[in-house]
């Protein structure tokens, strides 16, 4: 099928291996679109009609490189969290351009600034900034936290803990940012545009535990931490600070509303609402499977 961009090779997805890149190349693949998919083990890439693999990974410039040669359009998930994140996900920009794809869609975080409260969307602020300035047209998708988390923030003892207060955040469902994804990818109209992708309600994590006990029957409850409480629950998980320290950040930043948005891009990229966490429980039951086995 024909795409936007002028490369035999209308899109490369990175982290196909993973869950949205996953969800990515098997969406392009339905609609007949030729892809070059970009994993660090080609062994696990999924088996995808016109798709390619090309084993690559952020921190090696050269092998981006020859893997997004022959691209237009480069749908770059972020890496996994690391210390030099920042710097593996620029060189994998830079290396997208000497490979001369003409554009970039690269999957952000809701607020990503230098100074958001959550540390790890600092990376993404940062690699937004590096892409803007790169040369290649662009489009953001900063996503909300997972909807598919939500369930998995409840431990085993039937408990949310975390410094979140009593903020809110509208969480989105990998299925709908995916979904809008493929919007954005397949048309040439969003170059520039930095899209809020959220789920459809603002819930405080005590109404999520209300959902899960709902769901579940069994009581499910919201121990809103200190920030004290939170480092020393989390220290015997022998994380390095730098790791524990966005774990953390991530709920305070709920506290202190930086998460508490609601947009209608889902709606509007796919002419579908996004999943409330309550259609999302209904539909995936594994999700929460963990709280009914005691
Ligand atoms: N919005 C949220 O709530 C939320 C939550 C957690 C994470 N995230 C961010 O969103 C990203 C995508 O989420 P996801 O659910 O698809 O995560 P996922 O299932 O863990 O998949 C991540 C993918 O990225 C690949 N990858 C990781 N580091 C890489 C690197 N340095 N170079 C090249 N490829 C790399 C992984 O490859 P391998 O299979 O080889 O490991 C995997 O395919 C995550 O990587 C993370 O940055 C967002």
């Amino acid at each position: 099928m024909s795409a936007p961009g002028n490369k035999d090779i209308p899109f490369a997805v990175s982290g196909a291996t993973g869950a949205m890149g996953g969800r990515m190349a098997a969406r392009l693949a339905d609609l007949g679109y030729r892809q070059r998919l970009v994993v660090r083990d080609a062994s696990r890439a999924p088996n995808l009609p016109n798709a390619d693999a090309a084993e690559a990974s952020y921190g090696d410039p050269e092998a981006m490189r020859k893997a997004l040669e022959g691209a237009s359009t480069f749908f770059m998930v972020s890496g996994g969290e690391a210390n030099d994140r920042v710097r593996q996900h620029t060189d994998a920009v830079d290396a997208a351009v000497a490979a001369g794809v003409e554009r970039i869609v690269y999957l952000s975080f809701l607020g990503a600034a230098p100074e958001a409260t959550f540390t790890f969307a600092r990376d993404h602020w940062h690699t937004e900034e590096h892409i803007r300035n790169s040369g290649a047209r662009f489009t953001f998708l900063r996503d909300s936290l997972y909807l598919d988390f939500i369930p998995g923030m409840a431990g085993s003892d039937g408990i949310i803990r975390g410094p979140a207060g009593e903020g809110r955040v509208a969480a989105v469902a990998r299925d709908n940012i995916a979904d809008a994804a493929v919007a954005v990818l397949t048309s040439g109209a969003h170059d520039g545009r930095a899209y809020d992708i959220t789920g459809p309600e603002r819930i405080p994590l005590r109404q999520a535990a209300d959902e899960l006990s709902r769901i579940t029957g069994r009581s499910i409850s919201y121990y809103s931490e200190t920030l004290q409480e939170a480092y020393e629950s989390r220290k015997d998980y022998g994380a390095p600070e730098w790791e524990v320290e966005g774990w953390v950040t991530s709920y305070k930043a709920i506290a202190a509303g930086e998460l508490d948005v609601i947009s209608g891009a889902v709606s509007e990229l796919t002419g579908h609402p996004p999943m409330s966490l309550a259609d999302f429980l209904g539909q995936h039951p594994e999700s929460y499977r963990h709280l009914l086995d005691r």
